[in-house]
């Protein structure tokens, strides 16, 4: 049996109910044609900043058996870069996700004002990278979330979706929720890395990475829980003009079926990307698929946000 997993987001079409996360395997052009070449549903770019980054210090990346620790540090190319590759990029064929990180309102004003005038089709602010040194993740200060909405939903007509940190308390799931109802915010990606977490390894007596003292995020199976509940909320809490991107330890088709059942309307991938390559997106497509129709799924309308109460 056939299972469509077509979706959409903000009003654009996606073959496909995955694609990558901005991180991984996203920030040259090398690596954007391999992801608008694979199975992705879309090309999502690394996050970008107003001018050209080298990032933290190496290493700054480790794998670990359940997932991976990075503090990267935003290395990107500058968001002229991103602008300039907009056109070949959508001459691949598929829908453009560009992700903008900006240090201060007035940066992501810039950067989001220039998108707004190109061809990508959503931009997804990131409010929540844990791994710059001496900057607090937005996504924990509500006031400047506020602020930062004000300004960003007024710039154009494309749909704007914010990458939020992942929050632990119900309190801080309805603040955001109550913040989002009053901007035209079509989408929330959930979740980021959890951040400043240490992996210490015990024969060498140090981190496993350099920048932060060994502070990174940690990505991968770790988080899943995390996600899913963070998916769940929201979706619980925000109404449907809100469609809701799930990540967080997406590495097959039962994962990416579980967040489906939480209520997402489609996934981004980070860490399995980085340790599989591009192969993943076919691999868990058929994987969910499988697992769909051997519940005799046809579509995912069929489970979507259907998490039955015990
Ligand atoms: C190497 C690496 C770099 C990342 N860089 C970014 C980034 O630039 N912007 C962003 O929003 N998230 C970034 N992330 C976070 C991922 O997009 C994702 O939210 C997180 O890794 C959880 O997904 P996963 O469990 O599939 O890895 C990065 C993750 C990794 C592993």
């Amino acid at each position: 049996m056939q299972v469509d997993l077509s979706t959409t987001i903000a009003g654009v079409q996606l073959d496909s109910y995955l694609m990558n996360a901005s991180g991984p395997k996203c920030t040259t052009w090398d690596e954007l044609e391999i992801v608008a070449q694979s199975a992705s549903a879309a090309v999502v770019t690394k996050s970008c900043t107003i001018e050209f980054r080298e990032g933290n210090p190496e290493p700054r990346y480790s794998d670990l058996p359940l997932g991976s620790i990075p503090s990267m540090g935003l290395p990107n190319l500058g968001y002229k870069a991103y602008l300039e590759m907009v056109p070949k990029l959508k001459a691949l064929g598929k829908p453009v996700v560009v992700s903008i990180s900006g240090f201060s309102i007035e940066d992501n004003i810039e950067m989001v004002s220039a998108f707004q005038k190109s061809d990508v089709d959503l931009i997804e602010v990131n409010f929540s990278c844990p791994n710059i040194p001496g900057k607090a993740q937005v996504a924990y200060d509500f006031e400047q979330v506020e602020c930062a909405l004000k300004a960003l939903t007024v710039l154009g007509d494309k749909p704007i979706g914010i990458k939020l940190a992942p929050y632990f308390d119900m309190s801080h799931f309805i603040a955001m929720a109550n913040i989002l109802k009053k901007f035209p915010v079509k989408f929330i990606t959930c979740v980021n890395s959890i951040g400043n977490t240490l992996i210490i390894d015990p024969v060498t007596e140090s981190p496993i990475i350099k920048p932060k003292g060994g502070f990174g995020g940690l990505c991968g199976d770790y988080i899943k829980p995390i996600g899913l509940a963070n998916v769940r909320a929201f979706r619980e809490l925000l109404t449907d003009d809100i469609q809701i991107i799930g990540v967080g330890g997406i590495k097959n088709g039962v994962d990416a079926f579980e967040y489906l059942l939480a209520g997402a309307d489609a996934v981004q991938i980070a860490t399995c990307f980085e340790k599989e390559g591009a192969n993943c997106f076919e691999r868990i497509e058929n994987e969910l698929a499988a697992f769909m129709a051997n519940k005799g799924y046809k579509k995912l309308s069929d489970a979507k946000g259907k998490l039955k109460p015990l």
